[in-house]
């Protein structure tokens, strides 16, 4: 998490003015944080508050962090929600504006990315990267047998095209481990039905070279710097 700054510390990183110059124009009354004019260099300031200089927006460039989190059912995998449902974001620290990498159906759970590093975030999710995205499906109308587990793995017909050979693996008589390297919308689920076998419980388990793991529900960890290499190594430097 970046912690917060003094505002005289934080215009001056931002090249606003070197820190004594900053800290006068702050008691002139000149810079404002949410559009109010605050004149005491000490007053806390993180990233995403909307600090402006004479009316000019100022922002600061800001280390990259990449946190992983285990998304609960019910909570929406965009930055915001038009709706005022909970989003993925609000389950992470404050103090950084973090952007979800893809989404995940509100009913479905598991390991989803959030990142403010814009340029990982869109290679993760081009398909052109093909990062391999795994699935745990609980499915009904068990036991799934092998004629399914074929046509998952070739491929099956949806109403999008078809979709390009999966990793599958059955790990119950209901229960399937399916990795996919295309994002299409519920794009499991609909597999899942095509082959007769409606998903019941969808969980992330990996992305790319990460795992879930031991992360519980609604829990949020910042990625390790190997973590992050391996990442940008899955999508291609
Ligand atoms: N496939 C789905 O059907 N749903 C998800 O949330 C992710 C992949």
């Amino acid at each position: 998490m970046v912690a917060s700054v003094r505002l005289g510390k934080f215009l001056a990183s931002a090249g606003v003015a070197s820190r004594r110059a900053a800290e006068e124009l702050i008691r002139a009354g000149r810079v404002t944080i949410a559009g109010v004019a605050v004149t005491d260099p000490a007053r806390d300031v993180s990233e995403g508050d909307p600090v402006a200089v004479d009316g000019a927006t100022v922002s600061v460039p800001v280390g990259r962090v990449v946190y992983a989190v285990n998304k609960p059912v019910g909570v929406v995998s965009t930055a915001r929600d038009p709706q005022g449902r909970p989003t993925i974001v609000s389950l992470a620290p404050a103090g950084v504006r973090l952007y979800p990498i893809g989404r995940l159906d509100i009913d479905t759970t598991g390991l989803i990315l959030l990142t403010n590093d814009g340029d990982l975030a869109h290679r993760l999710t081009h398909p052109r990267f093909e990062v391999p995205k795994a699935y745990r499906a609980v499915v009904s109308r068990p036991p799934v047998r092998e004629r399914a587990l074929r046509a998952l793995r070739e491929g099956v017909e949806l109403d999008d095209g078809r979709t390009s050979p999966a990793r599958v693996r059955r790990v119950a008589a209901d229960a399937l481990e399916i990795t996919i390297r295309e994002g299409r919308k519920r794009q499991v689920r609909r597999m899942c039905e095509a082959v007769g076998h409606p998903v019941r419980r969808l969980e992330r388990v990996g992305f790319g070279p990460l795992e879930l793991g031991s992360l519980r529900e609604g829990a949020c960890r910042e990625l390790t710097p190997e973590e992050v290499s391996a990442l940008r190594a899955a999508a291609g430097g």
